[in-house]
């Protein structure tokens, strides 16, 4: 397909620290700050106030949206006509690069890799993949599972053969050592999450986040500590071990301080995380996690999904419980989308439905 005839998207500049990014807006308006009244703040819990980044609107929302807004900036402010991406076969991300392509008038090439074994049909071609397909991107395969090195090669390659058919590529890579463009979105965030909390005359005392590639936990960290702010964020392993991630964020924050021309802005005491509820990787869930989504389901009408936000809820809520902890203050809770792959993994909650496993643990507001 080729390059929509309508008019070009609006590429502002926007200054982050001491430098000067391009930037097109794709959200719609502000996602609320809302409390979780019925999951949390009683029996002892601290209140968890949920960040609705999962309405940021675009392509069906997510965390996402923020980061392609610099993508795609930096995209048509150097003159390309393409995004280029790589992620799991059930990525939120690609999905979204997709929709901001579409809405830029780029068109977007899609990687899709085999990260998770063993999955069936509506995995391959339903929820995230239909979506992808609905916007109308190339998608390719990489029968390859988890090798970031390789899927970032890959890229590399497709672009080649762009570029050799006279297009101009922007590549989205996934490594940590690449430019963590993306991550601006969240240093961003930061403030107005401040703002929101201040508005509600709420007093935050720990935020949680899902830890993946790393750029909205390692934005939102350097955000916070951009706008004066020593929030401790606690970032909910989703895909890699504590260690891994652990150098991961180091090597993200370090590079994205770097960019905004605050180097150091990031310590080491800054990087907290967890991977207590990865459970056994990415993409699968423990009955812990299950239940999390469940509940969330049953007890605020409230959509997660079963690969980042049933695991960083649960995160928040083993938070909540901590009075040592908060000190009486909040938890913030980024609620960070990722609603359409419930689609793609229609058989794994089925089966988790089946074994009532909300009842067999009492997770939900009334344990
Ligand atoms: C819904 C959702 N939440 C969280 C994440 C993790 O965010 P990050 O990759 O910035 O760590 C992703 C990443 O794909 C996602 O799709």
């Amino acid at each position: 397909m080729t390059a929509s005839p309508l008019p070009p998207a609006v590429v502002e500049t926007v200054r982050i620290g001491d430098r000067d990014f391009p930037r097109v807006r794709l959200i719609s308006g502000v996602p609320p700050l809302e409390p979780l009244a019925r999951l949390s703040g009683h029996g002892g819990r601290a209140l968890i106030l949920a960040k609705r980044d999962d309405l940021t609107g675009l392509g069906l929302g997510g965390n996402k949206v923020r980061k392609l807004e610099f993508y795609s900036g930096k995209a048509l402010a150097t003159g390309c006509d393409t995004l280029i991406i790589t992620g799991a076969v059930q990525s939120n991300y690609v999905r979204i690069t997709a929709a901001a392509a579409r809405k830029c008038g780029l068109d977007c090439h899609i990687q899709l890799e085999d990260r998770v074994a063993g999955m069936d049909e509506n995995y391959r071609k339903n929820g995230n993949v239909l979506l992808d397909r609905l916007f109308g991107a190339t998608l390719h395969y990489l029968p390859v599972g988890e090798d970031e090195a390789a899927a970032d090669d890959h890229l590399d390659r497709i672009a080649g053969e762009l570029t050799a058919r006279g297009r101009k590529p922007f590549v989205i890579h996934l490594g940590a050592g690449s430019e963590p463009r993306g991550a601006l979105g969240y240093v961003l965030a930061a403030q107005e999450i401040l703002d929101q909390a201040a508005a509600l005359d709420r007093r935050i005392s720990q935020v949680v986040v899902p830890s993946g590639s790393g750029q909205t936990h390692g934005g939102l960290l350097t955000g916070l500590r951009l706008a004066g702010s020593s929030l401790p964020v606690t970032g909910i392993c989703v895909r890699r071990d504590q260690a891994a991630q652990t150098a991961r964020i180091r090597q993200i924050t370090a590079n994205l301080c770097d960019l905004i021309g605050r180097p150091g802005l990031v310590t080491e005491d800054d990087i907290q995380i967890t991977d207590a509820f990865l459970g056994p990787g990415y993409g699968k869930n423990t009955p812990e996690t299950w239940a999390t989504l469940f509940a969330a389901a049953q007890d605020e009408g409230l959509l997660l999904d079963p690969v980042y936000t049933a695991k960083s809820l649960s995160g928040a809520l083993a938070m909540a419980a901590q009075p040592e902890t908060t000190g009486g203050g909040d938890v913030l809770w980024l609620h960070t989308g990722g609603t359409p792959a419930l689609f793609g993994y229609r058989a794994a909650i089925e089966q988790a439905l089946d074994k009532d496993i909300t009842k067999q643990t009492g997770a939900g507001a009334t344990a």
